[in-house]
């Protein structure tokens, strides 16, 4: 997971694309990625289909959409979370654009044993789009959603993390080399419930993506419990992170 720490700095959810083509050796790449993700929780069957964004409700003019399809179980769109932001993260550095679209819609929900998640228009765009550092972001600062942090190094990769409407759900309680990581209830109201509820699952696992980047590259092992996906109560705890320094 290291290895994506470089695009961290570089990735922005990109909605204008230009009218190249991604060439048949980089659309490749792209379709190999997929099989390359590290899942959160690798019972669960994740299934991708890539199609023109032309033939989806998204708006954007990418040239295609990824459709995320997945087996329904506790925690599963925090594990498309997870796994389609390592993709998104890579694309970064091919200079492929990726907006993850979460009003979009399939007219089939279900395939077989599976069920649609989300989708994630890309395509090329103009390389100057990507952002070239960690100045140009709008985000909360790090010691807002973490308390107890002990490493700042932690919490200035994290907080870089990508939400829908920008909504950075989550939460951190730390207590020594406890990481207890939360998603919070009852964000953005603008919203319907329904489709937000929905969304912060997948920021979920989405932050949890850059908290391995980040623990890996700044040297640390660790252990993760995993949580529940429960509707109830302000704060769901999503996972616990048992943290060492490596030796
Ligand atoms: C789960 C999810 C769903 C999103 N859905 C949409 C969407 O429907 N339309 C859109 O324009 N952006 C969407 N976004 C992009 C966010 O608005 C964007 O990631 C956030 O504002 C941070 O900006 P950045 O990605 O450029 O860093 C979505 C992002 C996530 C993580």
């Amino acid at each position: 997971m290291k290895e994506l720490l470089q695009n961290v700095y570089k990735r922005r959810s990109v909605r204008h694309y230009s009218d190249e083509k991604l060439t048949e050796e980089e659309l490749a790449k792209v379709e190999e990625y997929l099989h390359n993700l590290k899942p959160l929780i690798p019972e669960l069957k994740v299934e991708f289909q890539i199609v023109p964004c032309s033939e989806t409700n998204c708006k954007f003019n990418a040239e295609y959409c990824l459709l995320v399809y997945s087996e329904e179980g506790n925690l599963w769109l925090t594990n498309v979370g997870y796994m389609l932001e390592q993709w998104d993260l890579y694309l970064a550095s091919l200079n492929i654009g990726v907006c993850w679209f979460g009003m979009g819609k399939v007219e089939e929900e279900r395939q077989c044993d599976l069920v649609y998640a989300i989708m994630l228009s890309f395509g090329k765009c103009d390389p100057s789009v990507f952002r070239n550092g960690d100045y140009d972001f709008s985000r909360d600062e790090a010691d807002s959603f973490w308390s107890g942090m002990s490493d700042d190094r932690l919490g200035a990769i994290v907080r870089l993390a990508p939400s829908a409407v920008n909504s950075q759900p989550w939460r951190v309680d730390q207590v020594d080399n406890k990481f207890n990581v939360y998603r919070q209830r009852g964000g953005v109201p603008i919203l319907s419930n329904r489709l937000f509820k929905r969304w912060n699952k997948v920021d979920m696992g989405i932050f949890l993506c850059y908290l391995d980047i980040a623990l890996e590259s700044e040297g640390y092992t660790y252990s993760r419990v995993l949580g529940t996906e429960s509707d109830e109560g302000k704060r769901v705890l999503v996972a616990t992170y048992t943290v060492d320094v490596k030796h």
